[in-house]
C-alpha cells in the first residue's frame, strides 16, 4: 500500500529500482572494503618529529598538547618504544640555550652539540633506526631566522656555506638522512657536494622541496622558542598563494641531487603533494605540521572530534593525495592505533 505505480519490484517481491552498477558492493564488508582499499598507512610510512633540549626533565608544549621538549633519557625511551612499534625513522629538532644563539648560528655545527650527541646515541643503542636532521639555522640563530642576517636580509650564499658545515657534521655524527629546511636557492646542490667530498656519498637529502611560509608553524617557533626576531620568513619560505612554483622548486632539487621531496605544510596543500606526486618519480614525503597537530588536538580536547577516526584518516589522505612518507607528531600514537586494530 502507498507505492506508487513507477516502484519496480522484483522476482522476490523486493523493491527494485534496475541498475547493474553498483559500487556499493565494493563497500559491503570490512574484507572487501580491505580487498579494494587503495592507500594504507603503515607505521614506516613514518618519520616522527622529536623536541629534545639539554635538560634532565621533559618539559610540556602547551600549543602541543602531549609534547614535550625531550630530556636525553626520554628520548632515547621514545625512539625505544616507538621502534618496537613499528616507527622507524625520527628527526631531530633541538630547543638551544639563548646563550648558544648567534647571527652565524656556528653551534649547528658543534660536533659535541645536542643534535649531534643525540644521534651518536641514538645509533649506538639502535643501528637500525633512520635518524634525519634539520638543516637549517632557526635553532642556532639569535634572529630565529633560517639563515644568516646582514642588514634584514637573509644571505642566500653565506647561508648555504653554513648550512653544508652543518650537514657535514651531522653526517660525521652519523645521521642517515639530513633535512634542509632552510629554503635557500642552491642549498640542495651544494649540500650533496660537501657531503660526497667528505666520503658522505652514502647519506640521503630530504628536501623540504615546496615549503611555505606558513602561520601553521606557530607551535614549532613555541617549541623550539624560535619565532623570528624580525619580520617573517617569505622571502625564502613559498607564497602560499602559489602552486606552480612548487614544480619550480623541484626540478631544481631534483637536479642538485635530492633523493627525497617534501611539502609542507600538509593538509592544506594536498594539491601540491598530487603536483609533486604526478611530476617526479622520487618520493615525496609530507609534513603533517605543528599548527595541523595543535589544531586537531585542540578540538579533540573539547570532544569535537573522534581522534583515533580523525588522524587515521588524515594520514591516510596524505598516501592518497600521492606521499610516500609522512612526518607526524602522531607518528607513535597511531603505529599503536594501527597495531591495536590489526586489520588492513
Ligand atoms: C625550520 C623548521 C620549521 C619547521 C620545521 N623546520 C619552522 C619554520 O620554518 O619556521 C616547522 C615544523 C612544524 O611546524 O611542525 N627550519
Amino acid at each position: 500500500a502507498g507505492d506508487s505505480p513507477a516502484v519496480e519490484r522484483n522476482n522476490a517481491g523486493g523493491v527494485w529500482v534496475k541498475q547493474r552498477a553498483r559500487p556499493r558492493r565494493n563497500r559491503k564488508s570490512s574484507g572487501i572494503r580491505a580487498m579494494v582499499r587503495e592507500n594504507i598507512v603503515t607505521p614506516s610510512n613514518f618519520i616522527y618529529p622529536l623536541f629534545i633540549h639539554d635538560e634532565d626533565v621533559d618539559v610540556p608544549i602547551p600549543s602541543m598538547p602531549g609534547c614535550y621538549r625531550l630530556s636525553h633519557e626520554s628520548m632515547m625511551r621514545e625512539v625505544g618504544e616507538s621502534l618496537e612499534l613499528g616507527v622507524r625513522a625520527f628527526v631531530l629538532f633541538p630547543k638551544v640555550n639563548d646563550d648558544l644563539k648567534t647571527n652565524m648560528g656556528c653551534e649547528a655545527y658543534n660536533p659535541d652539540g645536542i643534535v649531534h650527541r643525540s644521534i651518536r646515541a641514538i645509533k649506538a643503542a639502535y643501528p637500525d633506526a633512520v635518524v634525519c636532521t634539520d638543516v637549517a639555522l632557526d635553532p642556532y640563530s639569535d634572529m630565529g631566522h633560517d639563515g644568516v642576517v646582514e642588514d634584514g636580509v637573509i644571505l642566500n650564499d653565506v647561508t648555504i656555506n653554513q648550512l653544508c658545515k652543518q650537514a657535514v657534521s651531522q653526517a660525521r655524527a652519523g645521521a642517515d638522512i639530513v633535512a634542509p629546511s632552510d629554503m635557500q636557492d642552491g642549498r640542495v646542490m651544494a649540500i650533496r657536494d660537501a657531503l660526497d667530498s667528505e666520503g658522505y656519498t652514502n647519506v640521503s637529502i630530504l628536501s623540504y622541496t615546496a615549503k611555505y611560509a606558513s602561520a601553521y608553524y606557530g607551535p614549532f617557533r613555541d617549541a623550539l622558542d624560535s619565532h623570528p626576531g624580525f619580520g617573517d620568513k617569505r622571502t625564502y619560505q613559498q607564497d602560499p598563494a602559489n602552486g606552480r612554483e612548487a614544480l619550480i622548486e623541484a626540478a631544481l632539487d631534483a637536479a642538485e641531487g635530492a633523493d627525497m621531496l617534501m611539502v609542507k605544510p600538509g593538509m592544506p596543500y594536498l594539491d601540491v603533494i598530487r603536483r609533486l606526486r604526478d611530476a617526479s618519480d622520487l618520493p615525496i614525503a609530507a609534513y603533517h605540521v605543528s599548527g595541523e597537530y595543535a589544531m586537531l588536538k585542540a578540538a579533540v580536547e573539547r570532544g569535537w572530534l573522534n581522534e583515533k577516526e580523525v588522524v587515521l584518516e588524515t594520514l591516510t589522505c596524505f598516501k592518497r593525495a600521492g606521499a610516500d612518507i609522512i612526518l607526524t607528531y602522531y607518528a607513535k600514537q597511531a603505529a599503536q592505533w594501527i597495531k591495536e586494530d590489526g586489520l588492513y
